[in-house]
């Protein structure tokens, strides 16, 4: 089969040299932009171009490898298609779900092949853990993926990959295809049910956790980190129902940096030209590309981010103690999950065990902690956590306005109900407000319960 690479960067080399290493396979025509790229391939056999247009004119091959940066995958990918050609293109093929249905529609139209490179899914360890499962009595109960680098250390020196009109975004649209699909290749084709990005730095994700379900509901996590500075960790593990704990890791054996990747991309061009000369149908190119659209819309949406503190610790400073306790004390957690205080302010901390989760809760068992007076000006949110020392007093649930104007009653959800005497606070004492995750309210069941009704005393 004759075969052209178009793109011919780190991971045009990559297949470069995976097709020197497969019988029945011939490089007939590179194309790259960049003319020096071209260079090393003058006085061979191998017809050279710096457009894709002149490659699909000269018609010296009958499938292609494209290899360019993410954002012109689709428009060169499609005038292959359009031109009759076999297309393996890498990930992500786009980022437009419905661009990437036109891409197979269009590859269907014109009987052709168009298939995504997942490399990893040719991974050796992967495999053998594939193998391994499938000897087991037990089922697959969940998956882990790790994804974890430091991109600068994969760019080549190209700038595209950290501009998000380029790139399309961080680790999710970068990584996050390839960590999906190892666990594809354990629990089938996936759900996406959550998603929290974080470290965004110029817009770019380097951080993201991808929650899933697979073909069988078992439960999948993906983890993706694009400012790993402690070299690479590429592995998933896998937790079957008897307990076992399987796992593979994608870089064991292979010790030169992306040394793993000649093996996976021989197994990626051989998959590919047996799918063309056997017509293999297509494989479904459009399920990762949907659950990476989704996830990025879905977080870049959420208010939380991982690893990125929106704001500094806050300092109070107890100004009388309480050391009681009430069990039908009646206070309603405000429906918003905020409070701004200004520095100088003073207000009430008590604690509870009650369910602090629904808008409007009435909380009836408190415990008094005493009052505070705010050092910092503060933006509390659901989700803070109050500390004394090391020692977690409880995390920001809401608060009551009973005693407005006078001051708020700030509600710590806590495992245990303390008063001051319990943990032995003293007057002038530092407590700290610390960022956590935000925590939304659950919907309440009673609309009503959230009305302005005047607490019981
Ligand atoms: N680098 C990796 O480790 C790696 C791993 C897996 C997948 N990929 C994917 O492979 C693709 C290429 O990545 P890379 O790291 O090789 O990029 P790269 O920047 O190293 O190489 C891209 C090449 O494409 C050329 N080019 C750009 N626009 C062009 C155009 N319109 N026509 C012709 N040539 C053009 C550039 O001159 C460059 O030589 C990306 O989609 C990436 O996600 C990369």
């Amino acid at each position: 089969m004759k075969l052209g690479i178009i793109g011919l960067g780190v991971i045009g080399r990559e297949f470069v040299a995976a097709i020197d290493r497969l019988p029945g396979v011939t490089l007939t025509a590179v194309c790259d932009a960049s003319p020096a790229r071209l260079e090393e391939y003058a006085g061979q056999q191998i017809a050279t171009y710096t457009s894709h247009t002149d490659l699909i004119s000269a018609r010296d091959c009958e499938a292609v490898i494209v290899a360019l940066p993410n954002h012109v995958h689709g428009p060169v990918v499609s005038d292959l298609l359009g031109a009759g050609l076999h297309v393996c293109c890498e990930k992500p093929l786009t980022l437009d779900p419905a661009e990437a249905a036109e891409l197979v529609r269009k590859a269907e139209e014109h009987g052709v092949l168009l298939r995504t490179a997942f490399h990893r899914r040719f991974n050796r360890n992967l495999l053998s853990l594939r193998d391994d499962i499938a000897t087991r009595d037990a089922a697959v109960r969940s998956v882990k993926v790790r994804y974890h680098e430091d991109i600068r250390e994969h760019t080549g020196g190209e700038d595209w990959y950290l501009d998000r009109d380029r790139c399309g975004g961080g680790c999710i649209v970068d990584n996050g295809p390839n960590a999906l699909d190892m666990a594809r290749v354990v629990v089938g084709e996936l759900t996406l049910r959550d998603v929290t990005l974080g470290d965004v730095r110029k817009g770019m994700e380097h951080y993201a956790v991808l929650d899933l379900e697979g073909g069988a509901g078992e439960e999948v996590r993906v983890e993706l980190d694009w400012a790993f500075t402690a070299g690479e960790a590429k592995d998933i593990e896998v937790t079957l129902t008897d307990g076992s704990v399987l796992s593979a890791d994608m870089l064991e054996g292979f010790t030169e940096f992306k040394s793993s990747l000649a093996h996976e991309y021989v197994g990626i061009v051989d998959d590919f030209v047996s799918g063309v000369a056997d017509d293999t149908a297509h494989p479904d190119q459009l399920a990762l590309v949907r659950i990476v659209h989704d996830a990025l819309e879905r977080g870049r949406r959420k208010h939380v981010r991982l690893r990125m503190p929106s704001k500094l610790p806050v300092r109070t400073s107890v100004v009388r103690l309480l050391f009681h306790e009430t069990v039908r004390r009646g206070m309603l957690l405000a429906h918003a999950g905020s409070a701004c205080i200004r520095a100088g302010d003073i207000h009430e901390l008590v604690v509870t065990r009650e369910d602090t989760d629904v808008a409007g809760a009435r909380i009836d068992h408190v415990a008094y902690l005493g009052f505070i007076e705010f050092l910092d000006p503060a933006m509390l949110t659901r989700g803070d956590t109050f500390w004394i020392g090391d020692r977690k007093l409880g995390v920001f649930a809401g608060y009551d306005e009973s005693h407005l104007p006078n001051h708020l009653n700030l509600i710590l959800s806590a495992d245990r109900l303390v008063t001051a005497e319990d943990i032995d606070l003293r007057p002038q004492d530092v407590i700290i407000v610390r960022e956590g995750p935000q925590r939304e309210f659950r919907e309440s069941a009673d609309p009503g319960a959230w009305t302005n009704q005047a607490p019981q005393r």
